[in-house]
């Protein structure tokens, strides 16, 4: 790294700042921006460009892992260290959840720069605002059994015959079964991720998902619905930020319903690919779910239409559809009795009869994702939880 890191230093209450300085200070690899305490401009004083922020302090305070907090959250994008005077064994969970990068233990001289450049080497391989990022594609159906997982497993594979490199999530914490319809086994799961926490590089990612023969990746779903819990929001938006700076295209299968998860997906996605089925009680469900996607901002513009099913005699014809939905679909996937075959084979339809009307009609679907990248969202503004969509969303349910 040729330039010098750029250091912003804030202390919490009780800290010795002259502790920190002599860790920081007469390394010509680092650059102290400027110090702070906890004052009413410190989102101001934050606001200044720099590398890293380090939160010098005595060892573990409300206080401290408060401002740990505050600064992860006002600049998501930009590292943050803890600097502690003593051992910070249980402040280190603590540290870690509040979103801190790193730990160092004060006195400390050698370790500094080469902790400050890794965390900051870190997160420049994720993602870089303004850079080139793949698509994200969450599959989303308000109502169970509508066939999302069935889609988004024969989008995956359809995408990744044109040589992308797709990466396919499991959000179905409870009752992922994206395992089961490609045959693999969950020798690493989302949960194992949760566990390794941040930050999650590209290494640490490509170490969890499980490799499928054609090609696409997958992050397995928790294997037991206890497990669910473990997976973090805050997390889950930082993977997605990295895997989309690691592929060509990110598919992310959903569970029925808006879920806080299915929120923060649609939040953090680029597209959102909306399965309905061919009955009246689905076709309800899909309208309002558009609907929700309309208040939150969504725009229409992103969201394709997929009708599962669309050729079953049930008495409603695709034109009724489009009156009931507000709009026309975009795919039909006509019923194949091979659908549930190739499902308990674990060989998607797309692959394993690539001439049936099925198969087109997925790739179909992936015409419409095969298209450039999108520019990755641009850093969250201060004031900001990261989820427009939750507040939109809750704004209105109350
Ligand atoms: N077009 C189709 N032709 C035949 N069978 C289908 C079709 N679409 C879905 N199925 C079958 O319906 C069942 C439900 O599909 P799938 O699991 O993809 O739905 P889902 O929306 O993911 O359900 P859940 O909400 O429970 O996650 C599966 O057994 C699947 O094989
Ligand atoms: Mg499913």
């Amino acid at each position: 790294m040729s330039d010098p890191i750029r250091v912003l230093v804030t202390l919490a209450e009780h800290s010795d700042r002259q502790a920190v300085e002599s860790a920081l200070e007469g390394d010509p690899g680092l650059e102290v921006v400027g110090y702070a305490e906890y004052l009413d401009d410190w989102l101001a004083f934050l606001e200044q460009a720099a590398d890293v922020v380090v939160v010098g302090c005595a060892g573990y305070s409300d206080g401290a892992a408060h401002m740990v907090d505050r600064a992860v959250k006002h600049r998501p994008d930009r590292p943050v260290v803890v600097m502690s005077e003593t051992p910070a064994n249980g402040f280190l969970r603590v540290a870690f959840e509040a979103g801190a990068d790193d730990v160092i233990t004060l006195p400390a001289k050698e370790e500094v720069r080469f902790t400050l450049e890794k965390v900051v080497t870190r997160r420049r391989g994720l993602a870089v605002p303004g850079k080139a990022a793949a698509q994200l594609v969450a599959v989303l159906g308000p109502k169970g059994g509508t066939g999302k997982t069935l889609i988004a497993t024969n989008l995956a594979v359809a995408l990744a015959a044109r040589d992308a490199n797709v990466v396919l999530v499991d959000l179905d914490l409870q009752f992922g079964d994206i395992g089961l319809a490609l045959a693999l086994s969950p020798e690493r799961t989302m949960y194992d991720l949760m566990k390794a926490g941040p930050p999650f590089d590209h290494e640490k990612l490509d170490r969890h998902l499980i490799r499928h023969s054609s090609g696409v990746k997958v992050l397995i779903a928790p294997t037991r619905p206890d497990h669910a819990s473990a997976v973090s929001i805050d997390y889950l938006r930082d993977i997605y930020a990295s895997l989309r700076t690691m592929c060509d295209a990110v598919i992310v299968d959903t569970p029925p319903g808006f879920t806080p998860e299915v929120i923060a997906t649609i939040d953090a996605s680029s597209a959102v690919c909306m399965v309905g089925m061919l009955d009246s009680l689905s076709l309800k469900n899909t309208k309002l779910g558009l609907e929700t996607l309309d208040l939150m901002g969504y725009s229409a513009d992103n969201v394709s239409l997929v009708l599962n099913r669309a050729d079953s005699r049930v008495g409603i014809t695709p034109d009724d559809v489009s009156a009931i939905v507000g709009r026309v679909p975009d795919v039909f996937i006509p019923s194949d009795r091979e659908i549930p075959r190739s499902v308990n084979e674990g060989t998607p339809i797309v692959a394993s009869k690539d001439r049936s009307d099925a198969a087109k009609a997925f790739r179909a679907l992936a015409d419409l994702y095969a298209k450039p990248a999108m520019p990755t969202p641009a850093p969250l503004p201060a004031s900001s939880n990261g989820s427009s969509g939750v507040k939109a969303l809750i704004g209105r349910r109350r």
